[in-house]
């Protein structure tokens, strides 16, 4: 089973606090976001793996750290992911950007795919999926379908607040994938939303409701 991370670093829960707040606009909402998404890329990167280096500093010769091969590439689930992105790139700023579009029926709740587009080398880049909300986790399993059947093998899931519900179903269909949140929240509602969540994490990024 892959690793379940909640990253309760406090700057983390403080600022999550922030966009949780209905009175949050989207200004603030979008910044935030960004800033959680930086923090998180610093604790999911943790287990990167370094190589050494034969370097010379000003005072002496010295065998150094950098981080080994593995490229990144960072894919939001659209439209709410793209959010999550450019947060990363300022800690991997060499990564590459897939895009995996998907909307929820808002009656069935059931994921539909509508658009796909990847590093040609996915295969060999360490992924992460990002995405601020697991509610059902089907999207999140949809988006994992369509990377593993391109070819991508090293998945790791980034979100800002998970549901019990998802977090099951995400680990039941992709054990290998490790999941980090930033809160696991109490549980679903009738219409699919995280309680006590943050409503809906499209329109208050992108002011469109
Ligand atoms: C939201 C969210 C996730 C999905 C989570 O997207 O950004 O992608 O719902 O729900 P699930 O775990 O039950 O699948 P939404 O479908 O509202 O699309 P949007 O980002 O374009 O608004
Ligand atoms: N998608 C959202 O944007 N918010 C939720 O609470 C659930 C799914």
């Amino acid at each position: 089973m892959g690793k379940f991370q909640v990253l309760d670093h406090p700057l983390i829960q403080h600022k999550l606090t922030i966009i949780r707040n209905k009175n949050c606009g989207t200004r603030s909402f979008r910044e935030v976001v960004n800033e959680i998404s930086t923090l998180m890329a610093y604790e999911v990167s943790r287990d990167m793996p370094l190589q050494n280096k034969e370097i010379e500093t000003p005072v002496a010769h010295m065998t150094a750290k950098e981080l080994a091969g593995k490229k990144v590439a960072i894919v939001p689930i659209l439209r709410a992911g793209i959010g999550m992105v450019d947060g990363i790139l300022e800690l991997i700023p060499a990564a590459k950007v897939g895009h995996i579009g998907m909307y929820r029926d808002e009656k069935t709740l059931q994921p539909h795919e509508y658009f796909v587009k990847l590093p040609s080398d996915i295969d060999q880049r360490q992924v992460f999926v990002v995405d601020p909300m697991l509610a059902t986790g089907g999207s999140a399993i949809m988006a994992i379908d369509a990377l593993k059947k391109r070819g991508a093998s090293n998945i790791k899931f980034v979100c800002l607040v998970s549901a019990p519900e998802g977090v099951k179903a995400l680990q039941e269909k992709h054990p290998d994938v490790d999941i980090y949140t930033a809160a696991l929240d109490d549980h679903l509602n009738e219409d699919g939303y995280i309680v006590p969540g943050l409503g809906d994490a499209g329109d208050r990024l992108f002011g469109t409701k």
